[in-house]
């Protein structure tokens, strides 16, 4: 895994941001995979202003989200559809028939889990997938268990992950819906590029069990070290626990 350590969380966006922008630009029709969470939202605010001001253009970039709540559409202030219309949808020129996402409303919830692996193989897999990492150590909704499931599945949500998506649910855990639909690790690991982003010191923990510890269904993150193009960007707390520079 190559780390990369930046003194606050306002430089990890800017270089983040940067570093998705030069990848656009060196292979306009990328495939993306984007996450939700607190974590991007700084990194999304730089690429608006990128777009804004410096042009950078996704009219011919393809993207996939992660994840998405079970039983909300996509006009729900709670979904990660609306989150991701919110932070960078409606501002940069992606093209809407480009912007691919789990449908949580789905009648056949196997079905639509299904039908976004064929989506993605259709596009020749993701070239780059960006993800956040919860302190339980989860990826996308792949949450601890004995065991995980490769592919696109519907998953029911830890208590602690209902918790800490609570904010956009008028702060009531309870609002939280109880199952999601997400891209499985096997999903993520077949990306091209894996960038993985965590800021603050409550992630210091986990992030060093994915960096250094063992590969464990326990810690979901930690089977990125499979991966053979892992970036890791960090602020200085979410690094402290790793000896870096
Ligand atoms: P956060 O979520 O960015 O809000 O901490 C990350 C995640 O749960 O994947």
């Amino acid at each position: 895994m190559k780390l990369r350590v930046f003194d606050n969380e306002e430089l990890v966006a800017r270089a983040l941001g940067e570093r998705i922008a030069s990848a656009v630009r060196q292979r306009p029709n990328i495939v993306l995979g984007l996450p939700t969470g607190r974590t991007p939202i700084a990194t999304y605010a730089e690429l608006r202003r990128l777009h804004l001001e410096q042009g950078l253009s996704f009219a011919r970039a393809s993207t996939f989200n992660l994840d998405e709540f079970v039983g909300l559409h996509g006009r729900h202030p709670g979904s990660f559809r609306f989150f991701m219309q919110r932070h960078l949808f409606d501002t940069v020129d992606l093209a809407p028939e480009r912007i691919h996402f789990l449908d949580g409303m789905a009648a056949d919830l196997d079905v639509e889990c299904e039908r976004y692996e064929r989506d993605i193989a259709a596009l020749g897999g993701i070239d780059l997938q960006v993800l956040g990492i919860g302190s339980n150590g989860h990826i996308g909704f792949n949450e601890p268990a004995e065991e995980l499931v490769a592919n696109t599945h519907h998953v029911e949500l830890h208590e602690g992950t209902r918790r800490d998506n609570a904010a956009q649910f008028g702060g009531d855990p309870a609002r939280v819906p109880r199952e999601a639909l997400s891209m499985g690790m096997g999903t993520i690991l077949r990306a091209g590029a894996l960038i993985l982003v965590a800021t603050g010191e409550r992630k210091a923990r986990c992030i060093e069990r994915t960096v250094r510890g063992p590969v464990t269904t326990r810690l979901p993150a930690s089977f990125l070290q499979m991966h053979r193009a892992v970036e890791v960007y960090l602020d200085r707390p979410a690094a402290s626990l790793l000896a870096v520079e």
